[in-house]
């Protein structure tokens, strides 16, 4: 069964707590890089150095979750799907607690409950696994997989219904920037996913511009702020309370010499890390970079 974006089953399962502060956050997107040795060896060393204040996700290629998962678990950090629902419910407190321990997700999700889908999963499968979050709308998926706005609204909206807190990339092409287009183009794509916000559904915002992922040339600090501002300001114009409550991520490019500059902008809560974040050293530098 396809749920719809505006089903009232697929917004009650991650209410926010407006009254929570928003999350800071790193997520290590893995892409198809990585292999056991690397889960093994980071997945230690990255829960001997999380801290309260800043969430850190880690998403490995699919086959390696279940790996990841029983390393998390190991050092205290599994979830179950239950728990992760009920967690959202619960945000305050024991969400600030759970920050303190790795998450990891998957990097993208169906758009369908179930079906003859060879090489998809669910995101009740997800849940299932323990993922606290999925990946959904990447350009690299956007491109590749010809996924259009509203398919990635209903991944979310799949993520949501499942208890799983779904990370939602949007960003322009370099010609939408040159055109000015930019603003123009981030707003479809978060109108696409607006039948989820009005009814304080708990997501994740990655700000990603095309032309700064994996090219080494990320988006100035204050570049991407205005970008966030943006992205904010039209969250707020359906409600200003939640929009201040989501967390908005900047991607693309981002590296331990550069996540200082980035994450010290008001509107940039974290950074969704490709490339950096196979070097276990680096993405710790840029996980500290985010406690500020
Ligand atoms: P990058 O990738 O850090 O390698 O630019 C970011 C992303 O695609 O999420």
């Amino acid at each position: 069964m396809q749920i719809t974006i505006d089903s009232p089953d697929a917004t009650i399962s991650c209410p926010v707590n407006l009254a929570a502060p928003r999350a800071k956050m790193v997520v290590a997107n893995w892409k198809m890089f990585g292999n056991l040795a690397l889960c093994r060896e980071s997945l230690p060393r990255l829960s001997a150095a999380v801290i309260d204040s800043v969430e850190l996700v880690v998403c490995p290629p699919a086959p390696y979750l279940g790996e990841v998962g029983r390393l998390a678990g190991r050092s205290g950090v599994h979830y179950g799907a239950g728990e992760v629902a009920g967690e959202s419910v619960h945000l305050g407190a024991k969400e600030l607690e759970s920050r303190s321990r790795v998450h990891y997700g998957a990097q993208d999700v169906a758009d369908v409950t179930h079906g003859a889908r060879t090489g998809e999963w669910s995101a009740d499968m997800l849940a299932e696994l323990g993922c606290r979050y999925a990946i959904v709308g990447h350009s690299e998926r956007r491109d590749r997989h010809r996924e259009c706005n509203q398919t990635v609204a209903v991944k979310a909206a799949m993520c949501i219904a499942a208890g799983v807190i779904p990370i939602v990339c949007v960003g322009e092409l370099m010609s939408d920037r040159e055109s000015g287009q930019t603003e123009a183009v981030l707003a479809e794509q978060l109108n696409a996913i607006l039948p989820l916000m009005e009814k304080n559904a708990m997501f994740v915002l990655a700000y990603e511009p095309v032309w700064a992922i994996g090219t080494g040339l990320a988006a100035t600090p204050e570049m991407a702020q205005d970008v966030h501002a943006f992205l904010r300001h039209q969250l707020a114009t359906f409600s200003p309370t939640w929009a201040e409550s989501v967390t908005i991520l900047y991607g693309g490019s981002v590296k331990a010499d550069n996540a200082a500059s980035l994450f010290a902008m008001p509107d940039i809560d974290g950074g969704l890390v490709g490339g950096a974040s196979l070097n276990v050293d680096d993405l710790l530098t840029i996980y500290r970079a985010a406690n500020i």
